[in-house]
């Protein structure tokens, strides 16, 4: 747990995440200092860093005044990692920022966007790449073939008249310098590991002859057939049914192992999330409310929103007869976010003080931080 001076600092959890294991390598014996020399030991950094990431909108959009209007924050301060060959989940509710969150890592936001902080990608051959400051050119080549993307509908992404491996080719031909038939090699082989079967027929399909699901295992070849060491998944299984939604986790889940995948799988389903991810992180209206591994926070959620989120999932105990939980009300427009915590007129244990100022997240055991200090009182 932090100090109450430290708590009084500008909090960012994955700082104390290295700090605590800075003090445990302080436990490491005499002997082993001895026998590897400081300078030896690689500083492991994560694959992905998010620093203070704010996303900013012109007020244009509904509303009467916009030249007036002040840009408003979609999404506030937000920082996370991701090591190498992790799964962070990332929840919340429509409109909560987790797409323009992914859309900020690739470089893809619409040129209005207001965007500050830090986002630095650390592919373990080099110094730190600042996505956030890559001239253009260069971060579409790190786009698709370090860090990769699939979206919820494969359709936007797939071109309708094109057969599927040759779009598949085209995206190694666009960071490998290979003959086209290597390409289009390549390509059947990435139909292959996402499980097409008969792929070197169905290369040859156009995308509108491929159920939904097949479409989607394209888009992942497509995504993964360069390699990437980050693949970024908005929501990829949100427009399949229940079954194919099963199917294309497993398949996630496979690639990870085979391939050392590092993922940032969003959803609005913390349900879905369960099946992938290795720690979660729960937006609520751009800010981050809750931080931890999955145990902690399916099994002791500590935040009101987390908890709300949780109780509105059915499982095996739940009575049918009753109407599942919800949490009442909706999100509030972002211009219209109250000035305390954005949770406030939703939640069931707010207090006065909750409606003045944005509460700080708080170490509730180690590795697990939540932005309520009125359920996690802190400790002093
Ligand atoms: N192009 C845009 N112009 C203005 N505001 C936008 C734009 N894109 C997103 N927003 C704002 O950002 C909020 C978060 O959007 P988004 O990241 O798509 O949410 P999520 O993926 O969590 O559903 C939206 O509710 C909207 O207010
Ligand atoms: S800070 Fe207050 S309003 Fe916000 S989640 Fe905690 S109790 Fe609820
Ligand atoms: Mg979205």
């Amino acid at each position: 747990m932090p100090s109450p001076e430290e708590r009084s600092q500008p909090f960012h959890p994955e700082h104390s995440r290295e700090h605590s294991r800075k003090d445990r390598a302080g436990l490491v014996p005499e002997l082993v200092r001895e026998v590897v020399p400081a300078d030896t030991i690689p500083l492991v950094r994560p694959l992905l860093d998010v620093r203070d990431l704010t996303i900013q909108f012109p007020q244009s959009r509904g509303s009467e005044q916009p030249k007036a209007a002040a840009p408003v924050a979609a999404v506030s301060s937000l920082s996370f990692s991701i090591a190498a060959g992790e799964v962070l989940g990332l929840v919340g509710e429509s409109g909560s920022g987790k797409s323009i969150t992914s859309l900020a890592i690739m470089g893809l936001l619409p040129p209005a966007a207001i965007v500050t902080g830090k986002i630095t990608f650390q592919n373990g051959e080099g110094l730190p790449t600042h996505l956030t400051t890559l001239p253009p050119d260069q971060l579409r080549q790190f786009r698709g073939s370090r860090i990769a993307m699939i979206f919820q509908e494969p359709m936007t992404a797939l071109n309708p008249v094109m057969r599927v491996g040759d779009q598949i080719a085209e995206a190694v031909l666009a960071h490998h310098r290979v003959s086209k038939s290597e390409a289009w090699r390549q390509a059947v082989e990435g139909m292959r590991n996402v499980a097409i079967p008969d792929p070197e027929q169905r290369a040859r399909s156009y995308p509108h002859q491929l159920s939904g699901g097949m479409r989607q295992r394209v888009m992942i070849a497509m995504a993964i057939v360069n390699r990437p060491q980050l693949l970024i998944a908005d929501e990829p299984t949100t427009a399949l049914d229940v079954t194919i939604q099963q199917q294309i986790l497993d398949l996630l889940n496979d690639l990870r192992h085979k391939f050392g995948l590092a993922m940032l799988f969003i959803s609005h389903d913390l349900a879905v999330v369960s099946h992938v991810a290795d720690r979660v992180a729960v937006m609520y209206a751009g800010n981050l409310v809750e931080l931890g591994a999955k145990a902690d926070i399916f099994h002791a959620p500590a935040h009101p929103y987390t908890q709300g989120l949780l109780r509105a999932i059915p499982t095996l105990e739940t009575d049918r007869a009753l109407p599942l939980s919800t949490i009442e009300g909706t999100v509030p427009p972002i211009a219209q976010l109250p000035p305390g915590c954005p949770f406030e007129p939703r939640c069931p244990h707010r207090i006065a003080a909750c409606a003045v100022q944005l509460p700080p997240l708080i170490e509730v055991r180690p590795e697990h931080w939540a932005r309520c200090p009125v359920v996690n009182p802190p400790r002093i």
